[in-house]
């Protein structure tokens, strides 16, 4: 779990729609991960989770009412306080009412006033969550694009089974998913982070992860054993730093992680036209992906048969995405490499290196236990353009992502503007 959380003060406005009953799991990650919340529900809340639920977990009273908050004199500016107090203002979920009074200055419950007396520098989150016809109405999209026009960060809600026994868009994301999303806003936001990793923010990334599938026929393919783990865990500790990250993945079974841009791929070919539309923005490109370095010459339109005992594949050579990445990179632009060997490791990487003009490669073991393929851990050795070579011990495939997103800062640091 993420350390930006400790200590953070989270404003969290519960409005009255169902997917309230989310809203316990979600204070509990919070605490759980070191943040003080403070909930602040509407009165329709009541009707969907209680308040002592909420108030149990988050420590604290939960406000309602206005009136009950300011009825002793020490409580008359509890709203001012807590618009200074907090370093984050959330609501999840917002009602159709909710988003109408925040995106017109409406302050007539402790809600819509903490919102008003907010500090402008903080982040706001919102998540929208209610039947699909609803969040499609035109008032209900004119009041998210000017809660997005006031500064709010406002979160779509997901596709899936509704309360109302439809399936559309207007599910809550899970409250994993919110949290994610808490912890990337305050990685924008907070100068927590070290000075190497707010390089990050509003940086265009763009990672390849997994493995191509090159077709032989219609039932059949070339691939191989790449997860793709690597690749995701680069994207989302790339997005949790505030970057803009865009992942071109072959097929894999993982869950996109939040705020990241996925597009899918099948073949080599495929997967370089995706990246060579990002290449002009990138300023770093990541290669993860394990690419088939050959495919079929021709793919043929029917199911091959068998017949004789023998049958060769006339195979081409697939494009080379990062080298391609790497022969027009721009003097701004990094590029990250993958090296998977099983023998002379360092000098085998530090060809790849020159030869794609990247600016770092990473040498996964191919032999040791614990590295490589569709494994959750890996152990990495990080070469630089100079020449320097740092192994790191067996770690997780998550901490191996922000070990090389903390050593490629330097190469943005140093083309920083
Ligand atoms: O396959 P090779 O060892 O050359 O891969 C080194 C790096 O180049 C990896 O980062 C891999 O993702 C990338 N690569 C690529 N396109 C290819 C082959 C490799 O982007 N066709």
């Amino acid at each position: 779990m993420s350390d930006i959380m400790l200590g953070k003060k989270i404003l969290l406005g519960v409005s009255g729609g169902i997917a309230a009953y989310k809203m316990p799991l979600l204070v509990r990650l919070f605490v759980k991960a070191g943040a003080e919340v403070q909930v602040i529900m509407t009165a329709r809340t009541k009707q969907f989770v209680t308040p002592d639920t909420l108030a149990v977990l988050s420590k604290r009273p939960v406000l309602t009412d206005v009136f009950g908050a300011f009825a002793q004199p020490s409580h008359w500016a509890e709203h001012i306080r807590l618009g200074e107090w907090a370093d984050m203002f959330l609501v999840a979920p917002a009602t159709a009412n909710t988003l109408a009074k925040l995106a017109h200055g409406f302050g007539d419950d402790m809600l819509s006033i903490v919102y008003l007396a907010l500090r402008p520098n903080k982040p706001r989150l919102v998540f929208p969550a209610m039947d699909g016809e609803m969040f499609t109405a035109a008032s209900v999209q004119r009041n998210i694009e000017q809660l997005v026009q006031d500064g709010c960060t406002v979160i779509p809600p997901e596709h899936g089974d509704l309360a109302s026994g439809l399936v559309g868009v207007g599910r809550l994301p899970e409250p994993e998913t919110i949290f994610a999303h808490a912890v990337k806003a305050l990685a924008g936001s907070t100068d927590a982070l070290d000075e190497d990793e707010q390089k990050y923010r509003g940086k265009h990334i763009v990672v390849t992860a997994g493995a191509t599938r090159e077709k032989i026929d219609p039932v059949r393919f070339i691939s191989n054993y790449s997860s793709g783990k690597m690749g995701f865990a680069l994207a989302e500790a790339a997005a949790q730093l505030g970057a803009t990250v865009t992942l071109i993945t072959g097929k894999t079974p993982l869950a996109t992680p939040p705020t990241v841009a996925r597009i899918n791929i099948e073949s080599a070919e495929e997967m370089l036209r995706a990246a060579e539309s990002e290449f002009a923005r990138a300023d770093m490109f990541i290669a993860a992906a394990a690419v088939a370095d050959y495919r079929p010459v021709e793919v043929q339109s029917e199911k091959l048969k068998k017949s004789d005992s023998e049958f060769s594949l006339r195979l081409i050579k697939n494009p080379d995405i990062l080298a391609a990445f790497g022969a027009q990179k721009k003097p701004h632009q990094v590029a990250i490499g993958f090296a998977l060997e099983t023998h002379n490791g360092i000098e085998n990487a530090k060809e790849k290196l020159l030869k794609k003009n990247l600016d770092m490669i990473v040498l996964n073991s191919a032999n040791e236990a614990g590295a490589g393929f569709d494994v959750e851990t890996n152990i990495i050795t990080i070469i630089t353009r100079d020449g320097f070579a740092e192994k790191f011990p067996l770690m997780h495939k998550r901490n191996a992502a922000k070990t090389i997103l903390k050593k490629a800062a330097a190469f943005l640091s140093a083309i920083a503007s």
